[in-house]
């Protein structure tokens, strides 16, 4: 599975091949993702079966996370997060799994 956010509207796109992907008339593909750092950070709580995300990225309307998608190999978990609501997302843990999400200015990050 790939990740994008459009650079011009920060549409989050998830795709399960290869293909070109277009947004706002631009390729997105090629699009680096990024290692988590500074603000772009999901705090992740373990809790027994569960895992608790939280980051202290802003989420003002114009500067914001868009989307978390949580999962290994072809299956993911996707959240779409609401503009002006704090990151605050509990979810099932599986083993394995690799957290990636996306800035609407920012582009698509990975946790670490
Ligand atoms: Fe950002």
């Amino acid at each position: 599975m790939k990740f994008y956010v459009c650079p011009i509207c920060g549409n989050g796109i998830i795709t399960t091949e290869n293909n070109p992907v277009t947004c706002c008339g631009q390729k997105l593909n090629g699009q680096e993702i990024k290692d988590a750092e500074g603000k772009h950070r999901l705090f992740v709580k373990e809790e027994g079966e569960k895992i608790t995300l939280t980051s202290e990225h802003g989420m003002t309307k114009e500067h914001h996370l868009n989307f978390i998608a949580y999962g290994k190999d072809n299956q993911y978990v996707v959240i779409k997060l609401d503009k002006e609501t704090p990151v605050n997302v509990t979810l099932s843990k599986i083993e394995g799994g690799e957290l990636y999400f996306g800035c609407n200015q920012h582009g698509v990050w990975k946790n670490n």
